[in-house]
């Protein structure tokens, strides 16, 4: 497994994602993804950026019953993306079913990543909205646990759980983590954040970095810097 380095195009359109990405000329970095810019064009945007040779990650989150999540993932196991995503609160039986739907003939399958909880939910609320008992770290780890149980390649968590998720789930357990900030940046709305370096250093197999490379005066310098932090 590479380790890599995922810029996050969160962009609302076409055109500024293009223009976005003619600025790395030969470079073809990793990309995500969202719902934003999915929404707003639609499938067409994946075989765009494709065509253009980036891996691609489709972050989609997506959380159904497991007949609707299998029959959406055979859709998108078309777009021939690298990685996409689901919320393991769907059930093991979902993810099972996602695991089928996005399963090719031919056998092979892009990654298959589970968000855990939410980052922008708190124990509070978790505890008092979603009933959902337990320290947030344990809620956490059950997750992936359960992701990991029903063949799932591996997570989104804060670079910070990163270690732990290895630990728990196996070294081959993909970590795929937000919440990255060079240490001389802004850190923006993030809490916990880590440099791509201390990513490195703690395990984080992917780092998504979307604002210190989108934001930047100069994109590209500063996609080479993360990849000089952390890959190199
Ligand atoms: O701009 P920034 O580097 O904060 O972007 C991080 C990206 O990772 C965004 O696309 C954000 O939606 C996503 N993300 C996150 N925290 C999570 C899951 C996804 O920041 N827990």
């Amino acid at each position: 497994m590479g380790k890599d380095v995922i810029i996050a195009c969160d962009f609302s359109s076409r055109e500024d994602t293009l223009a976005f990405l003619d600025k790395f000329e030969g470079r073809k970095p990793f990309v995500k993804i969202g719902m934003e810019l999915y929404y707003a064009e639609g499938p067409a945007i994946v075989r765009d950026i494709k065509a253009r040779g980036h891996k691609i990650f489709l972050d989609l989150k997506l959380h159904d019953i497991p007949n609707t999540v299998k029959k959406a993932m055979a859709v998108l196991s078309r777009l021939d993306v690298d990685m996409t995503n689901l919320h393991a609160a769907g059930t093991k039986a979902m993810m099972e079913a996602a695991i089928e739907g996005l399963t090719k003939p031919d056998g092979s399958r892009p990654m298959l990543i589970a968000v855990t909880q939410l980052t922008s939910t708190d124990e509070e609320r978790m505890h008092n909205e979603l009933l959902i008992q337990g320290a947030m770290p344990e809620v956490v780890m059950h997750y992936a646990q359960n992701a990991a149980a029903a063949g799932l390649d591996g997570v989104v968590c804060s670079p910070l759980e990163a270690g732990v998720v290895h630990e728990k789930c196996g070294k081959n357990f993909v970590t795929v983590t937000p919440g990255v900030r060079f240490a001389d940046g802004d850190i923006g709305d993030q809490k916990r954040v880590m440099t791509p370096a201390e990513a490195k250093k703690i395990g984080s197999d992917y780092i998504v970095v979307g604002r210190p490379i989108t934001a930047a005066e100069d994109p590209v310098a500063a996609y080479e810097r993360c990849v000089a932090e952390f890959v190199d």
